[in-house]
């Protein structure tokens, strides 16, 4: 499957991912500027905030609840905000795209 992350100079980058892996997993290992994972995928830092496009919020499914607690303290939350670390690749998400929030 193949994903693009939406820089933070809104160019894109479009990476390979094995499904089965947490989307920031799939970040950190090409090296997306903006995605740290700093917890390590619990999360816990939303070093990971990425907004989803509107046309894959539906695929990637909801927040879940340590996630939803961790964006209510997070700067610049939207709608379409998630922390990657939950989102699971899968072949059902290729295409996915999502912007890069930074920290
Ligand atoms: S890696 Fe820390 S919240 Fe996602």
């Amino acid at each position: 499957m193949k994903v693009t992350f939406i820089l933070q100079d809104k160019s894109e980058c479009t990476v390979e991912a094995e499904p089965g892996w947490k989307l920031m997993e799939v970040a950190v290992d090409n090296a997306i500027p903006g995605i740290e994972g700093d917890c390590g995928g619990e999360a816990a830092c939303a070093t990971c905030h990425v907004y989803v496009a509107p046309e894959w919020t539906d695929a990637t499914g909801e927040r879940t609840n340590d996630e939803q607690a961790m964006l209510s303290s997070t700067f610049g939350v939207r709608e379409n905000s998630r922390l990657c670390c939950q989102i699971e690749t899968s072949d059902d998400l290729d295409g996915l795209s999502v912007e890069v929030v930074g920290s």
